[in-house]
């Protein structure tokens, strides 16, 4: 009897938890796991309040009133989270990728039969366009109709439902990974200079979010992270049909599905030298609504493209090549520019690469721009004033690589409009200031090869930007110390909170030992420092809102839930 109703009680038991099991496992099948185990799910929605964010916000306020004068003027930023924007957003995104998909052009992949590599670009003598596509009368019409056809069906897109605010403004940028302790560094440098334009960094899927930089780092700085993979999943879009972006395919995409009418784009190793968003205000861009800036090398477009996309084939004098590491964009004048430019990178690697480049050195998004903008009849201007280089000593003794330097587009601007074009003689003009640095390597990551490419011949560490003084002048202000200071003040304060420098260890100290002997060191020259930083540069204010939100070790390991990526099925 008594051992019949302990079988009796134990099967009881046993049927209870297999029934809540199965409740449990159906909660989770229809509902997901609760948001608290799923930050990233989270991102659009208002942030909660959690015990360690309020926590930010007293030692935020405190400071505040200790009397360090923290106040900077950052509007409150409302990222694209109102539903109307969503459902534009997701309407946009089925139109636009149904589109892509349907239009694929019906022939064999483009290649070439010679790389054209690193052709210079002359802007006076004129030499015959390089023609190394194989085969060409074959895809000549299957590539027309293609490009014909979606070109008229991005035209049906109804402009009234366009996925952005009106009358908005921002910065747009790309990290994740690797790329995320640049971007945050350059963030800081944008905000330097006296910027306070909201930020959205677009990451490609939830294994590049980052929970503490993104919840806890980015929005004391005015920035957001978005998941581009989000955005696509609620777009309901069949999953068979979703796309698989790679890279810098997604720069256009990014450039689309921000919420901003308006913005500056800058790769995560761009810095401005001055207020970016005054460039908004002026000429060039005022008129064109696009801006763009020359690489090293001649524009190598093949002929077949011109042909295939009805433009009438440029001289090779008419402008360099793209480098597309700044962008400034006006959605509202140039949506369909962008738009045709995704057809382009979504068949980048397989056609329009290769058509727009023939083999170029750096091949890729560079000239979907421009070449999209010609396509629909829409204006832009391409800064003509070449893209400088700064060097520095290399441990071998000779020179090396060191960052791109672009150019002031409105002194630019101001001199071609007077016929002054300093591309084809360096003469007529004094050469305009510097305003972008793009400093692609060593990038400003501590874990990346810079305290290493920063050592000389005698293994001594010097300066980066280091020659030919002509450029550095250029700059107007010790950019190179700018840059530095803030790769100190955040490799120092968050060393171990990127996901990527998580197993570093000795970064902090490897580029302090390299700021105190290269950087802040009296004796140490300037190279063409010339005069003061821009008015509104004021290092202790950001370095110290940033140490005082940061640092916290409680803090980042509130935010470092581990197993997280396994949560969302990564
Ligand atoms: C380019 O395209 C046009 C039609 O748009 C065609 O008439 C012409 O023959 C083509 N040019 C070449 C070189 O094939
Ligand atoms: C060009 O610059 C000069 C001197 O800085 C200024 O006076 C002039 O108005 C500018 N012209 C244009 C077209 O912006
Ligand atoms: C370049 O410009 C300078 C100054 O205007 C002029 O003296 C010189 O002749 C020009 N050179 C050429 C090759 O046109």
């Amino acid at each position: 009897m008594e051992a019949f109703a302990k079988s009796r009680i134990s099967r009881r038991a046993v049927v209870f938890v297999l029934t809540v099991v199965l409740l449990v496992n159906f909660y989770l099948f229809w509902y997901g796991w609760p948001s608290n185990l799923n930050p990233g799910l989270e991102s659009h929605s208002e942030p909660q309040a959690s015990p360690s964010e309020s926590s930010i916000e007293e030692i935020w306020t405190n400071s505040t009133a200790n009397g360090s004068d923290l106040t900077i003027s950052v509007p409150e930023y409302h990222a694209p989270n109102s539903t109307p924007l969503a459902d534009r957003q997701a309407d946009f995104i089925q139109h636009l990728f149904k589109q892509l998909n349907e239009n694929n052009p019906q022939c064999r992949n483009v290649r070439v039969d010679e790389d054209t590599g690193g052709i210079e670009f002359d802007a006076v003598n004129d030499t015959p366009r390089p023609n190394y596509i194989v085969r060409e009368d074959e895809m000549r019409e299957p590539l027309a109709k293609a490009h014909r056809d979606f070109v008229a069906a991005i035209q049906d897109f109804d402009v009234s439902k366009l996925p952005y605010n009106s009358g908005t403004r921002g910065i747009i940028s790309s990290a994740g990974g690797d790329y995320f302790p640049t971007f945050v560094t350059s963030l800081r440098m944008i905000r330097r200079t006296g910027c306070t334009l909201p930020v959205e960094v677009f990451l490609i899927d939830w294994s590049e979010f980052e929970p503490y930089i993104c919840e806890v780092v980015l929005p004391k700085l005015n920035a957001k992270c978005i998941v581009l993979a989000e955005m696509i999943e609620k777009a309901h879009f069949p999953k068979k049909n979703i796309p698989q972006l790679k890279g810098y395919q997604i720069k256009p995409f990014a450039m689309l599905l921000s919420s901003f009418e308006t913005f500056i784009w800058m790769d995560s190793d761009c810095v401005p030298l001055h207020e970016p968003g005054t460039l908004l205000d002026s000429e060039p861009f005022t008129s064109t609504g696009l801006v763009t800036w020359p690489d090293y090398w001649a524009n190598t477009v093949a002929p077949l493209y011109f042909n295939i996309s009805l433009q009438p084939e440029p001289p090779m004098t008419a402008r360099q090549s793209t480098e597309s590491g700044i962008m400034l964009v006006s959605k509202q004048q140039h949506f369909l520019t962008l738009s045709l430019s995704t057809y382009y990178n979504y068949y980048g690697p397989d056609y329009y690469w290769a058509l727009l480049g023939q083999g170029a050195y750096g091949q890729g998004d560079k000239d979907t721009f421009i070449q999209a903008a010609a396509a629909v009849n829409a204006p832009f201007y391409a800064v003509s004033e070449p893209v400088a280089t700064v060097e520095r000593p290399v441990r071998t003794g000779k020179m090396g690589f060191a960052a791109m330097v672009q150019t002031d587009p409105v002194q630019d601007y101001n001199l071609t409009s007077q016929g002054l074009w300093r591309v084809k003689n360096s003469s007529v003009a004094p050469a305009p200031r510097a305003f972008f640095v793009h400093a692609s390597n060593p990038k400003f990551n501590a874990a990346g090869n810079i305290l290493e490419e920063s050592s000389r011949k005698d293994g001594k560490p010097g300066r980066l930007w280091a020659w030919p003084e002509d450029v550095t002048r250029r700059f107007g202000y010790d950019a190179e110390r700018a840059y530095w200071d803030e790769l100190k003040t955040v490799t120092c304060t968050l060393e171990h909170a990127f996901f990527s420098w998580q197993q570093k260890s000795g970064l902090c100290e490897g580029v302090q030992r390299i700021w105190e002997i290269a950087i802040n060191n009296p004796d140490a020259p300037i190279p063409g420092f010339t005069g003061e930083a821009p008015v509104d540069f004021n290092t202790s204010t950001y370095a110290s809102i940033l140490t005082s939100v940061l640092n916290k070790d409680e803090q980042l390991s509130s935010h470092h839930l581990p197993g997280f990526k396994r949560d969302l099925g990564l």
